[in-house]
């Protein structure tokens, strides 16, 4: 008898928690006005879903450097205890083809992948969020879009770290000679000023009244050919018109007692950050190292070489390329991939091939709702402010995204991430990423959501802030601003590393032939559940302007 009442008492204890979770929520996003959009429509009754697909709209208008209706991304979702995945990437253009980038020779051709009109792929995000509201939507479409299109009929006011990033980029355009028309539609965007986009807001306006066909078909896509048209791109009115989203499964897998969920290919960034997590477990075994001591960096950087090594090799569109998703994730693997490593020196660089036999940018944003729901989404249009390109008439950024591909065997990308056949161009494939939404859930409860921008940095932002919050114990607050470091194989022996990093660390580092270079990488945004509260945190950095709110 007394069983049962103590069974009904945790029972009840549980349950009563878990409803001080469901009441509370969260955002933690990139800019102030994509925060205070989201927290209306959660406020109002929207579900994460609806203040994901509100925000991503918001951010198309505020947040050029990376927010976009000229992109794609990817979103990990949580909701009433299901995982789901959404893969609105990019894809090649049909008259793409495997060697577009390379001359006579078969040599790269300098920025034609990364700056122009032949840069851009087939953009995704508004088929992804069209996708998202038609299978977890509550609230109207066109109430979604309201508020971006008032921030680009009214405008918004210009925060002083976007109007540097302009200024970077325009100047930065002038100084290579190269040829775009970016300063043409942002230069005039100054800070503390208010900054209407006219063209923008109309195309959003018929995204509003037509949903996807409003960008895919109809007066934007003949907008967005006839430019192409115009200019010598190669996205044509069919391309757009056969532009699918895809449902995926997430990658999911135990990790220390949490279920991860994350991004499976195209990206490599989900299968990386759980290498990674589970390499660093299988080194360290019971030894505990300090936070960022030489030792902790040492070992990760290590791991770091033989995940970079699998991801050139393995990694590509799962459509297009099987991707051996379940060997690069095996117990076994990975067992046998840690079994080298040394704590007292780098390993050879050119030793590491890939273990099975045979201002960077992008915006993420992370969102828990009244129900205990959850979004994790990471959406981009490659490098900072994209292709450089805005499309006359429609007035958004297009994408570079193509420079996610491997121009050539070998050759680096902007990121520095080499690749071989598995992300080689072919028409109508995806271009391998490294985003990596992704959320931890405990006994059904989500604990963690996180992600970043930066790159082939991101995935080193999402485990590590993990292993912050987890293995450390941090609060939201220094789990997304604790200095971090990256190693990615190559350049060879390289650890980029945040302001923060202890000195003495960095000397000793070196000492043992690592070379060592102060970066800027990332923006986490990110909420954490302790004992069923939630905290959350947007890095602070020289380029970030996150806002993160719980209420
Ligand atoms: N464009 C960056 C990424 O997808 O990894």
């Amino acid at each position: 008898m007394n069983k049962i009442i103590i069974f009904i008492l945790i029972n009840l204890m549980f349950f009563s928690s878990n409803i001080t979770a469901k009441t509370q929520s969260a955002v933690a996003m990139p800019d102030s006005y994509s925060a205070n959009v989201a927290k209306e429509i959660l406020q109002s009754g929207g579900n994460a879903i609806d203040a994901a697909i509100a925000a991503q709209f918001v951010l198309a208008v505020t947040l050029p450097e990376a927010g976009n209706v000229g992109g794609g991304g990817f979103m990990t979702i949580y909701k009433d205890g299901i995982t789901d995945f959404l893969d609105y990437r990019e894809v090649a253009p049909k008259a793409a083809h495997r060697d577009m980038y390379l001359d006579k020779n078969k040599e790269v051709i300098p920025n034609l992948s990364v700056y122009g009109i032949l840069s851009a792929g087939v953009p995704g995000t508004v088929e992804g969020m069209w996708q998202a509201h038609k299978k977890y939507g509550t609230k109207p479409w066109k109430e979604l879009l309201a508020p971006a299109i008032n921030l680009a009929v009214k405008g918004f006011i210009v925060h002083p770290k976007l109007a540097s990033a302009i200024n970077w980029r325009v100047n930065s355009f002038a100084k290579e000679n190269i040829k775009v028309n970016f300063a043409q539609y942002f230069a005039q965007a100054k800070a503390n000023a208010v900054f209407k986009q006219p063209e923008l807001a109309e195309t959003l306006k018929r995204i509003a009244s037509d949903g996807r066909d409003g960008f895919y078909r109809g007066k934007t896509a003949k907008i967005i050919s006839d430019f192409m048209a115009k200019h010598g791109g190669i996205i044509t009115e069919k391309d757009l018109a056969n532009y699918q989203s895809k449902w995926r499964k997430p990658i999911e897998m135990k990790w220390r007692g949490y279920n991860v969920v994350t991004a499976p290919p195209p990206s490599s960034g989900g299968i990386a950050v759980l290498q990674w997590l589970k390499m660093y477990d299988l080194a360290k075994q019971d030894a505990n190292f300090s936070h960022n001591s030489q030792e902790y960096i040492h070992l990760l950087a290590e791991v770091g070489k033989r995940v970079f090594a699998d991801r050139a090799e393995y990694l590509g569109d799962p459509d297009f390329y099987q991707v051996p998703v379940e060997r690069l994730l095996a117990q076994t693997y990975l067992e046998s991939r840690v079994a080298d490593i040394s704590m007292e020196k780098i390993s050879v660089t050119e030793d590491i091939a890939p273990g099975l036999i045979e201002s960077r940018d992008t915006t993420h944003f992370s969102i828990v709702d009244q129900w205990g729901n959850a979004i994790s989404n990471t959406t981009t249009i490659n490098y900072t402010f994209g292709s450089g390109v805005v499309v006359e008439g429609a007035g958004f950024i297009l994408n570079d995204e193509m420079d996610d591909f491997s121009a050539k065997p070998g050759a680096p990308n902007i990121f520095g991430a080499v690749g071989g056949v598995a992300n080689e161009i072919q028409p109508n494939k995806r271009m391998l990423s490294s985003m990596s939404p992704t959320i931890l859930v405990k006994n059904g409860i989500v604990q963690l959501v996180t992600g970043s921008p930066g790159g082939t940095t991101i995935i080193t932002s999402v485990y590590q802030s993990i292993l912050n919050a987890i293995e450390f114990n941090m609060t939201a607050e220094n789990t997304a601003n604790m200095a971090r470091f990256h190693h990615q194989l190559l350049p060879k022996n390289k650890i980029a590393y945040h302001e923060g990093i202890n000195q003495e660390v960095l000397v000793k580092l070196r000492k043992m032939g690592y070379k060592t270079s102060l970066d800027n990488f990332g923006d986490l945004q990110l909420i954490i559940n302790k004992d069923n509260k939630l905290s959350a945190a947007s890095e602070s950095g020289s380029h970030n302007r996150g806002v993160a709110l719980v209420f």
